[in-house]
């Protein structure tokens, strides 16, 4: 399975500050193609801006070192700075949506956040997960509008939630038609989350499961191989597991993906990431250029630690594209991840799109 999507830009709005008389936008931004971005669109909360003023082609050496190949890299860095009287009061507080122009045509929407008030958990908790919290959460957001055309009014199932981070961003997103579901093996983020986000949305909820996994829940009394996810058949318009199967055996993630298949309306779409092993992932791990030494095989999987398997799992990809297509799924679109020493990717895990017919 070579299946790539091609996309317009490769870019990040890394943060949004605000200052004595403006709020200023940091980031970087390329077209694939090395094609001049000619300008950007903005957006904040319902607001379009398009009174800013803009920096752009500058050094970013940062850049050029994580992307060697990809073009113009080295003067990626752009800086806007909106005057203050220019944004409504009520556009605190909201998402911010900035749309690079590239020969007249809209590249992919880099999403942030201008002074989002909603609580975030606690350091132990977001690490927990990841880490970098809101950054993630928009990121993700951008994955999710720009890959798998998420809209604002869908109904959307994020599965493996963890501390609500993906939630996080999509609580600025979705619209009140919309319906989020979450659920995850860890009580006290399922707790948490819906104690702060169901409370600011309603339309927004949290469901434990007590499934054993080493890694994340040793008191779990349900298997995962078993489990049926809480939702009835054809619920749901897009799908989600982030950062989720990296730590499910292979038995685990086939049922998974059945549930995801399950709870789907016919014409719905999943984004999941993984570490899919293949010929190249496989030679970087050899060559010792990547991140994840996925070399123990375990029940059909690869992990990097065998005391605790699924602290970190990779799967390969011949094998998910079986377990994929055999239900009937269709693999609209897959990105490579830069996790295995990669010096092109469009996130740290590898990325399939999948489409229920
Ligand atoms: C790295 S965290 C990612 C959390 C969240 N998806 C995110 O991106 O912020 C991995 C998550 O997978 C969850 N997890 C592990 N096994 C699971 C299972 N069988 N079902 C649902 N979630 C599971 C963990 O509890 C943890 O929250």
């Amino acid at each position: 399975m070579t299946l790539t999507q091609s996309l317009k830009t490769l870019g990040c709005l890394g943060d949004v500050t605000l200052e004595a008389n403006h709020v200023r936008l940091k980031g970087w931004i390329t077209s694939i193609q090395g094609e001049p971005i000619d300008q950007f669109k903005l957006r904040i909360g319902n607001q379009e801006i398009t009174e800013f003023k803009l920096e752009k082609n500058l050094p970013s050496p940062d850049v050029q070192k994580l992307f060697p190949t990809l073009p113009n890299s080295d003067q990626a860095r752009f800086f806007i700075y909106i005057p203050l009287d220019k944004i409504a009061p009520e556009q605190f507080n909201t998402l911010v949506q900035l749309i690079p122009i590239v020969k007249g045509e809209e590249g992919e929407v880099l999403f942030n956040l201008l002074e989002s008030t909603l609580p975030v958990p606690e350091k132990e908790d977001r690490l927990g997960v990841g880490g970098s919290f809101k950054f993630v959460a928009c990121d993700f957001l951008g994955h999710f509008v720009n890959k798998a055309q998420l809209k604002p009014h869908e109904s959307i199932l994020d599965a493996g939630c963890g501390v609500g981070r993906m939630a996080y961003s999509l609580s600025y997103y979705l619209d009140d038609t919309a319906r989020y579901e979450g659920f995850d093996i860890v009580e006290k983020w399922i707790n948490w989350s819906q104690s702060v986000i169901h409370e600011h949305r309603p339309n927004f909820n949290f469901q434990w499961a007590n499934i054993y996994n080493k890694r994340y829940n040793t008191e779990g009394t349900i298997k995962v191989e078993d489990y049926s996810f809480p939702y009835g058949n054809e619920q749901f318009d897009f799908v989600f597991l982030t950062s989720v199967f990296t730590h499910l055996y292979a038995n685990a993630v086939q049922n998974y993906l059945k549930e995801v298949h399950r709870v789907l309306k016919p014409g719905g779409r999943c984004l999941c990431t993984l570490f899919l092993l293949n010929e190249e992932s496989e030679a970087l791990i050899k060559t010792g250029k990547s991140s994840q030494n996925l070399i123990h095989e375990i029940e059909g999987s690869f992990c990097t630690d065998l005391d605790i398997p699924e602290a970190s799992m990779g799967h390969r990809e011949s094998s998910v594209m079986q377990w994929i297509e055999a239900l009937g799924f269709t693999v609209s679109a897959k990105y490579d991840g830069l996790w295995c020493g990669r010096n092109f990717g469009t996130n740290y895990q590898d990325m399939l799109i999948l489409k229920k017919a």
